[in-house]
């Protein structure tokens, strides 16, 4: 409840004053406390017996009450009240006029006695008279008292409140002239009422009775008191249990009055109805909430619609609930609490039935009687549902209380999972109960649906329940009918069976079940001895018939019961072990095997189950083994366990005496085999073949029959083999100290075991031959490869391979392939050396594939379509000037079987480049003055062109083009072969035949060939005596060679030594060589021999030498014209990373050009300005200037190259490639470089007579 209700002031407002008093006395005239005199019977609400608010009206005396003690007893009347109370009201009238009247004459009298005049006795009259009048008032005023007091004496003198008669107030109300709105009048009744209505409100812990209502109304209807002075009565009421509760003020007085205070709100409220929103303003008054007055309502009218409830049974009918249903109306109880409150008190029925029955299940002294009684409470139950479900289908079921229908217990005690256990056991019982005739009638089974819905079971739980019963009243009746020949006598078993399972509503598959179940059960008694006699036989047969257990289901009982028994017998057996197969295991397995009647399959595969178990063991033992000696004993020991046990059981099995050699089932396999050449020369093979002697010395063979071939993979079978034979073919190796064996040879008779491991192994004959013939293979081309290390198959190895074949056993062809692997792979590997060195050209390739050889698969594409190039090349360059296109663009590509389109790809590759350096070679050899060279170069030329046919080509000096035409026109050439060099050079025909007129005469000029080469002329200075000038001054030398002096010294002393015979030429080519060498870079054999010029060539050195300034094409050109390639132009160049270099030579480049590292630009820069400062020196090699490395080629691919001409060779041009070649490469550029010096130290050496030797490098002799 709000606190609010607790704390709140009770409001003031009086007990209603509707009703003014007589004689004009206005409300306000009427003493206030007067609404504090409703008084309080001592046995309602209040619990304090000495509260002066329990006494009734302060103004009566208390005497000994005549009636119940509500209202205190009668009162007493006082002064003239009994005077008053005599008077009826006519009389009183004439009372107050005889007085009054009486009053004036005595007055008058006396005044006139006394004053003796008129005067004084009307002063006399006047005087008396006003006392009369006072007196007569005081008669009436005393009227209604007197009528309140008379009316509280009735109602207090009734024999009991219901007593009190409307009439009789009336007539109290009319005996003294008062209307109910007299004050005090109206006041008694209100006082009454109160008193009344608190008495009948059960005090605090009390529960409503449910009569309240109708007294309280019935009495306020008697008093005949208005509803508003009645209302506020009851406020008055509220009131009062606050001031209680600040009174008491303790925890338990608290609730009480709290559950008072909802009773008088819960009764206030049906008393007055619908008027009771405005005649009780309970939350103005006590600050309580619409929630609150709900609950109040709500809590009490559940309370008596509940204990209106409890007096009701399972015998409801139509009038109780009828009854029920008016009295929630007239409770004001809600349809939904008042269904929740039916549908509990249903269930609490119900639970008391539950509960009974539970305790007689449960109870240890449990008789059938008992379960009978339990069942009869739940047929209750049953029937109280059935009573309820009807009822809520009722037609007047409109009329009924809330909640009618089915029962559940839902929500109850009974509703956990704890308690499901119970539930089952009684939806147990009840199922019993229903079958206990045998069968199971449709009544009960709609009674059992209804029981499990009423307990709440799940379908699930309640079937599993009925399936579990009914199995057991199946199978008893099963056995009735069984023992009472019934079944037997029935000419239809299965329709028997069908209807026994229609009366118990059973699933027929479950009966299936029941009767297998049975059939092994029988089955099993029958095999406990261990065996299936005539007799068991047709026991069980009978079973089977009158069950109609079909035969699958009765072979896989069999095969299962008899199975395991069988099984069991095989694994003793087996665990008798090698030495423990006896008589006494030999017959329980025959036993078994016989005994139990299992076919013959199913013994051998529950046999071969087991025995393959075990010899897995030895097959993994033998895999874990630490060598191959010992993984052949644990494979051994497989061997002698499959025909020491296996063997003999598998006959026994089958019933075979164990000394009939099984079949070989390999046999016709092998022998056939056998019979095959082939395979006769394999000796391992043939020992493996049986043979009577052996056979017979080792005793019978062992079984084939169980095989591991489902369990292990055929490689691993097949390795398993491998190792038995290899053991076979070693013999035992037993391991002795210090790292040495000793080999025991084995006899044959290890072959013998081999077969059989075989025959375990599940091999087939092809399997075997696979694995000795590899194992001959592989000894084979071991000792075959050292015999033919490199290659060469020749006669005398040829014999010992024969013989070698042979010892091993392999067959020929299989040795011959082994042999042409070999020499295959190692020719294979020759040829492409040969190839790669250039040893091998086209002619040799043809001869070989004239041999047979099969180069195609030997040689690598890549390296057929090298040495295609290369022959390309080499006919290109061969000076003959003819091209077969057949032979270039098609046989030899065949013959290389090399891509034709590639091929020709290739061709025309190569025509072009080689067309315009043969131009140039051709120009180079005839400065050179090399007339055969140019009329070669030129016929390359012509036979490129013939591949490839070019345009006329152009040449900065077309003197020189007239030339190298003069000298192919007189090397007697084909014309047509003229004519298109003619075309080719670009020659006029005037010029062509000028050309020709001249002749010889074109050269003879330099008939004399001038030669300039390696002969120290550059060392020789100017002499102005002689008017000599060499080369020292000319232009590319002029104040840049220097370091004369170093081989003036080395001269000196070499003459000293050895006068006269060391040129300075050889020193200079020597020392150049040996400079290189001491800058760490590589070293070259110089050709010794020079001799020393007697004359320089000033003009040729400045032509002939490279300048700085120069291109890309001049370096080449000039190179060339030297006879050197651009490729050893670029490595000549390598020079430079080492020596230094003047500032004007490379000034333009360091402030000028672009393709230089600005960085590097920079700090060359500082040591060489802009201008001035020619001579200052920086390095060549900016990396590492005194050591001879690579460093300048990398310097050029960072653009870092000091000359113009340095850069050039890495500036996107042709050579590019070379300088990366180069910088990425050391090793590949010293190789270059020391060939490159060799070739420039051969130029045009004088040798034999000419020239001299020097004595003083710097003079001729
Ligand atoms: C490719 C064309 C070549 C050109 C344009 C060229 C140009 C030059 C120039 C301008 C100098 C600096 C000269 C000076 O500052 O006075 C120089 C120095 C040098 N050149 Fe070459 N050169 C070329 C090829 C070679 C070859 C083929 C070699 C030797 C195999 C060589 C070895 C040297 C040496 C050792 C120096 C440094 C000399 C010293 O430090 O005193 N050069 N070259």
């Amino acid at each position: 409840m709000n606190p609010s209700l607790l704390t709140a002031p009770p409001s003031s407002r009086p007990c209603p004053l509707v009703s003014f008093p007589p004689f004009g006395l206005t409300p306000n005239s009427l003493p206030r406390r007067r609404r504090y005199r409703v008084s309080f019977p001592r046995n309602s609400i209040s619990t304090d017996d000495q509260s002066p608010m329990s006494t009734s009206s302060t103004e009566t005396t208390a005497t000994t009450p005549t009636a119940p003690d509500i209202f205190g007893g009668p009162k007493e009347l006082t002064g003239i009240q009994p005077v008053v109370e005599k008077l009826s009201p006519p009389l009183r009238v004439a009372t107050s006029v005889v007085i009054l009247a009486g009053a004036l004459a005595a007055g008058y009298g006396i005044g006139l006695r006394l004053g003796g005049n008129r005067n004084a006795a009307l002063g006399g009259a006047a005087i008396l008279g006003a006392a009369g009048a006072a007196a007569a008032y005081a008669v009436n005023a005393a009227v209604p008292e007197v009528a309140a007091v008379s009316l509280h004496n009735y109602v207090a003198g009734c024999d009991g409140p219901e007593a009190v008669r409307k009439e009789d107030i009336e007539n109290i109300a009319q005996k003294y002239g008062v209307s109910k709105q007299d004050d005090a009048f109206n006041l008694e009744l209100c006082d009454l009422y109160s008193l009344f209505a608190s008495s009948v409100l059960p005090s605090g812990s009390e529960d409503l009775r449910g009569d309240e209502v109708e007294t309280i109304i019935s009495f306020k209807n008697a008093l005949g008191i208005d509803d508003p002075d009645a209302a506020s009565m009851h406020m008055e009421i509220g009131r009062r249990i606050f001031r209680q509760r600040l009174e008491t003020g303790d925890r338990d007085g608290d609730l009480e009055q709290r559950r008072a205070f909802q009773k008088l709100i819960y009764v206030s409220t049906l008393v007055f109805g619908d008027a009771s929103n405005f005649l009780l303003p309970w939350k103005r008054v006590f600050k309580v909430t619409d929630a609150q007055v709900e609950i109040a309502i709500r809590d009490n009218a559940k309370q008596l619609y509940a204990s209106k409830l409890s007096s009701v049974g399972r015998d409801v009918d139509v009038k109780l609930l009828v009854s029920l249903r008016e009295a929630q109306l007239k409770y004001k109880l809600s349809d939904e609490l008042a269904k929740d409150l039916l549908m509990e008190h249903k269930r609490k029925l119900v639970e008391e039935n539950i509960s009974v029955a539970l305790n007689i299940l449960k109870s240890r002294t449990r008789t059938v009687g008992g379960v009978k009684q339990a069942v009869e409470e739940l047929d209750k139950i049953l029937a109280f549902n059935d009573l309820l479900t009807s009822l809520s289908n009722h037609p007047d079921a409109d009329h009924f209380a809330r909640g009618v229908g089915p029962v559940s217990l839902v929500g109850g005690e009974y509703d956990s999972d704890r308690k499901m256990d119970d539930l089952k056991l009684l939806y147990r019982a009840y199922v019993t109960d229903s079958l206990s005739g045998g069968r199971m009638e449709k009544n009960k089974l709609t009674a059992l649906s209804q029981l499990r819905n009423i307990l709440g079971l799940g379908n699930k739980e309640a079937e599993a329940i009925i399936l579990d019963v009914t199995s057991k009243v199946y199978q008893k009746r099963l056995s009735e009918v069984f023992q009472s020949g019934d079944l037997e006598m029935a000419d239809s078993k299965a329709a028997f069976l069908q209807n026994l399972c229609e009366e118990l509503h059973f699933d027929p598959q479950k009966a299936s079940e029941i009767h297998e179940e049975i059939y092994r059960k029988k089955l099993q008694q029958c095999v406990a001895d261990g065996e299936l006699d005539e007799k068991d036989v047709a026991a069980l047969l009978k079973v089977r018939v009158m069950l109609c257990i079909p035969q699958q289901t009765v072979d896989a009982a069999h095969s299962d019961i008899c199975g395991s028994l069988f099984e069991k017998a095989v694994k003793d057996a087996i665990a008798a072990g090698v030495d423990g197969y006896d008589a006494d295991v030999r017959k329980a397995v025959r036993k078994a095997a016989h005994g139990l009647r299992l076919t013959r399959e199913a013994a051998m595969s529950i046999a071969s189950k087991a025995v393959r178990k075990i010899f897995l063991n030895y097959v993994k033992r033998s895999r874990s083994a630490e060598n191959r000696t010992e993984s052949a004993k644990d494979l051994k020991k497989m061997i002698a366990f499959n025909t020491l046990v296996v063997t003999e059981l598998v006959a026994d099995i089958k019933g075979e005496s164990s000394d009939t050699p099984t079949e070989e089932p390999v046999k016709e396999d092998v022998e056939k085999l056998y019979e095959d050449d082939e395979w006769e020369s394999l000796q391992t093979l043939r020992k493996i073949r049986p043979n009577k002697e052996l056979t017979a010395k080792m005793g019978k063979p062992g079984q084939t029959e169980i095989t591991l071939k489902d369990d292990l993979s055929e490689r691993d079978r097949m390795d398993l083999y491998k190792t038995y034979l290899l053991y076979c073919l070693t013999g035992e190796v037993t391991r002795i100290p210090f790292g040495a064996q000793i080999t025991t040879k084995k006899d044959d008779s290890e072959y013998v075991f081999l077969n059989q491991l075989g025959g375990i192994l599940g091999l087939t004959a092809k399997e075997t031959v696979e694995v000795h013939r590899s194992l001959a293979e592989q000894a084979f081309r071991q000792q075959a490869e050292v015999i033919l290390a490199d290659g060469q198959l020749t006669k005398a190895r040829v014999e010992q391979l024969n013989e070698l074949q042979k010892n091993v056993g392999l067959p020929g062809p299989y040795a011959q392939k082994v042999i042409k692997s070999i020499t295959t792979t190692k020719m294979a590997a020759a040829i492409e050396t040969a190839i790669g060195q250039g040893r091998l050209n086209i002619k040799q390739i043809r001869e070989l594939k004239e041999a047979g050889v099969d180069l195609d698969n030997m040689i690598s594409e890549s390296l057929r379509e090298n040495l295609f190039k290369k022959t390309v090349d080499e006919i290109f360059s061969s000076g003959t000037g003819e091209f077969d296109e057949e032979e270039v663009y098609e046989k030899i590509p065949t013959d290389l079987k090399v891509n034709s389109q590639k091929a020709k790809g290739v061709v025309h590759d190569l025509a072009r480049t080689r067309l315009s350096n043969s131009l140039i070679q051709a120009v180079s050899l005839l400065r050179q003055r090399n007339r055969q060279g140019v009329v070669s170069s030129l016929n390359d030329m012509l036979a490129c062109d013939k591949a490839v046919p070019s345009e006329t080509l152009s040449w900065e000096v077309p003197e020189e083009l007239a030339d190298i035409f003069g000298i192919y026109a007189k090397s007697n050439p084909a014309p047509e072969k003229l004519s298109r060099l003619q075309y080719l050079l670009g020659i006029s025909d005037s010029v062509a035949a000028a050309v020709k007129e001249m002749g010889d005469g074109v050269l003879s000029a330099g008939a004399e060939e001038e030669k300039f080469g390696c002969d120290a002329s550059v060392l020789l200075d100017d002499d102005d005596s002689s008017n000599f000038t060499g080369e020292k001054s000319a232009g590319p030398n002029a104040n840049s060679l220097r370091g004369f002096e170093v081989i003036d010294a080395i001269k000196t002393q070499v003459e000293s030594i050895c006068p006269g015979v060391v040129s300075c030429a050889d020193i200079l080519a020597v020392t150049a060589r040996d400079s290189v060498v001491a800058l760490g870079g590589p070293s070259w054999t110089v050709q010794l021999g020079r001799r020393d010029s007697t004359t320089a060539s000033f003009s040729n050195a400045n032509t002939d030498l490279a300048s700085p300034l120069m291109n890309l094409d001049e370096l080449i050109s000039l190179f060339s014209n030297k006879g050197f390639t651009a490729k050893e132009m670029v490595a000549l160049s390598g020079a430079h990373t080492t020596g230094q270099a003047r500032c004007l030579l490379f000034r333009n480049r360091i402030y000028n050009e672009t393709n230089i590292d600005s960085a590097f630009a920079k700090s060359v820069q500082s040591n060489c300005p802009s201008a001035g400062g020619g001579d200052n020196l920086s390095a060549l090699d900016v990396t590492s200037p005194v050591v001879f490395d690579n460093a300048y080629f990398k310097n050029l691919v960072n653009n870092k190259g000091l000359l113009h001409s340095d850069q050039q060779l890495f500036n996107g041009g042709s050579v590019d490639s070379q300088v990366t070649t180069y910088s990425n490469n050391p090793i590949t550029f010293y190789a270059d470089f020391g060939d490159a010096m060799v070739k420039m130290g051969n130029l045009s050496p004088l040798t034999g007579t000419n020239g001299e030797i020097r004595t003083n490098c710097r003079k001729v002799n």
